[in-house]
């Protein structure tokens, strides 16, 4: 029947199974009208787990917190990598990064680690503080009179200012050498022309990793391949300064891949991609929440100003120097529970294992359900971010909730008594957690420093509300708002 209908009816020992009012897309719309209202109000009728199909594919959505380490911990029934390797082949073109497949022997989830964690941290932090703050002081970013206010939306000017500095930090300056007003100019204009082109592609993501073709969209396509353009080898290889990440990717797509100088570049765009698309508006959300709360404005800035002082390093824009060693960001308490708040509340990244055979699922109240082959387990996060016997009051914006007694990181939070493992997740878990998670919270924590250290800013409106999350991108990671709220700055006299 089911071969018929492709309606599954429920076996025994499964989780309860919702088949939708629409055939193939089953659940799809009211999933992606509100994920959070549509799991929540499944959870109360059915309980931990339950089955839903959307868009053809049957998701086992688990909601116990207490059993996400069952799927978390790499079981030996769960694969990962297909579902990663075919998203990324799909929206951006390359060829694919699944070694069995035969394109290349390159262990990329490696590359990443070897060069996004530990020691390949602090060059790029380093880089990445000298390209904020030529970007943030820049004469095209500020107003010939910079002590004067000048006002921005805090979407824009995060996209702005971000996209820049993380740009040159990954792929390096065009500059070699060469310092005159031409080439700055030249440059200048590369990184808008990306940002662009960023911003068009990124519209149409949901849509690629629903299926759609990416030929449907016609200005997406040409921004992706204008991208891809400026990503060939040849034009890379021309730059100064270029990170870890991705002279080791070259070298490894040169010598370990058969892909074309096409599918190389593409690969690069997928990192691009992969380093800006949360980030931007994780960072605008932290921003925002930060400059509505003059609390957390007050208690961010008093951070900032001991940290600089600690190391004896006087502000200064005109000669922009300030450094923050990994030790300094990794020992500001409050910018961290400042970010993780704002995360807390805008991220929705669905976690995502398939069934490599057919296997029984044991949950931490002992139940078990059967699982078939193929069956994707989803976990998805702001079940817990806004669950209240978690986080109490889970709508409102506090910016120490990630700050025990004394002021330091807290850990503990419970559920029912019970002290919980997984608490937050807006970076994923397990095997598929985000590499570049420590080179995200640092950069934002670099953001929030020098605008702290060299601006005031301020809302227009100080009694501005929050702008809704744009839903279109739920399971995709951090949400943007569906509008920009407007601030403004100036340069502090020193
Ligand atoms: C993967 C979140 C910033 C590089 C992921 C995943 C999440 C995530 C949830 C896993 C996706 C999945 O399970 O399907 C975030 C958030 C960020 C951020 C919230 C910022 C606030 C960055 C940055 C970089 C980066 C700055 C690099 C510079 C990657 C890469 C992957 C990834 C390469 C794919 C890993 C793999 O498949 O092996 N990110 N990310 N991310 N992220 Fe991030």
């Amino acid at each position: 029947l089911w071969l018929i209908t492709g309606i599954r009816s429920r076996r025994p020992g499964e989780p309860p199974v919702e088949n939708g009012l629409i055939p193939y897309l089953g659940c799809a719309l009211q999933f992606g009208a509100n994920p959070l209202e549509f799991l929540r109000s499944r959870q109360k009728k059915y309980g931990h787990i339950f089955t839903c199909k959307i868009a053809g594919q049957y998701v086992h959505f688990l909601c116990d917190p207490f059993s996400y380490h069952a799927v978390i911990r790499q079981g030996r029934h769960l694969d990962w990598k297909k579902f990663h390797f075919d998203a990324s082949a799909k929206a951006f073109g390359h060829e694919s990064l699944d070694p069995s497949q035969g394109y290349t022997t390159e262990n990329i989830h490696h590359t990443f680690l070897k060069t996004l964690q530990g020691e390949a941290l602090s060059p790029l932090i380093k880089t990445m503080m000298e390209n904020l703050q030529s970007t943030m002081l820049q004469p095209g970013v500020l107003k010939a009179k910079p002590s004067e206010w000048q006002s921005d939306g805090i979407f824009a000017y995060c996209y702005k200012i971000m996209f820049e500095a993380g740009y040159l930090t990954l792929f390096g300056q065009e500059l070699d050498g060469d310092q005159s007003i031409a080439r700055q100019q030249a440059q200048k204009a590369l990184v808008l022309n990306a940002l662009e082109n960023f911003k068009e592609f990124d519209k149409i993501f949901p849509a690629l990793i629903a299926g759609l073709p990416i030929h449907v969209f016609k200005s997406a396509y040409s921004a992706r391949e204008n991208l891809t353009k400026t990503m060939l080898h040849e034009n890379l290889s021309k730059r100064a300064n270029v990170s870890d990440l991705i002279c080791l990717r070259m070298l490894l797509n040169d010598t370990l891949s058969n892909f074309n100088e096409l599918s190389k570049a593409r690969t690069h765009v997928a990192m691009l991609w992969a380093s800006q698309a949360n980030t931007l508006p994780a960072t605008f959300w932290t921003l925002f929440y930060m400059i509505r709360s003059p609390a957390a404005m007050k208690a961010a800035s008093e951070e900032v100003r001991r940290t600089f002082e600690s190391s004896y390093q006087k502000v200064d824009p005109l000669n922009s120097r300030l450094m923050l060693t990994r030790e300094q960001l990794n020992n500001m308490p409050i910018l961290d529970s400042i970010i993780k708040e704002a995360m807390r509340l805008s991220s929705a990244s669905l976690n995502v294992r398939i069934a490599k055979s057919d296997f029984l699922l044991n949950l931490d109240n002992n139940e078990s359900y059967h699982i078939r082959k193929d069956d994707v387990i989803a976990l998805y996060p702001p079940m817990i971010h806004f669950d209240p016997e978690i986080y109490e009051d889970p709508l409102t914006y506090k910016y120490d909730r990630y700050l025990d007694e004394n002021g330091q990181e807290k850990t503990s939070f419970y559920r029912n008594g019970r002290k919980l493992r997984y608490y937050y997740m807006p970076f994923g878990s397990g095997v598929t957690k985000c590499p570049g998670r420590f080179f995200a919270v640092h950069e934002i924590k670099q953001f929030l420093s020098l605008l702290l250290a060299y601006f005031e800013m301020e809302l227009l409106d100080p009694e501005v509300k929050e702008p809704p999350l744009d839903q279109s991108r739920a399971g995709l990671g951090v949400l943007q708002p569906t509008y920009d709220v407007d601030f403004r700055y100036r340069l502090k006299s020193h």
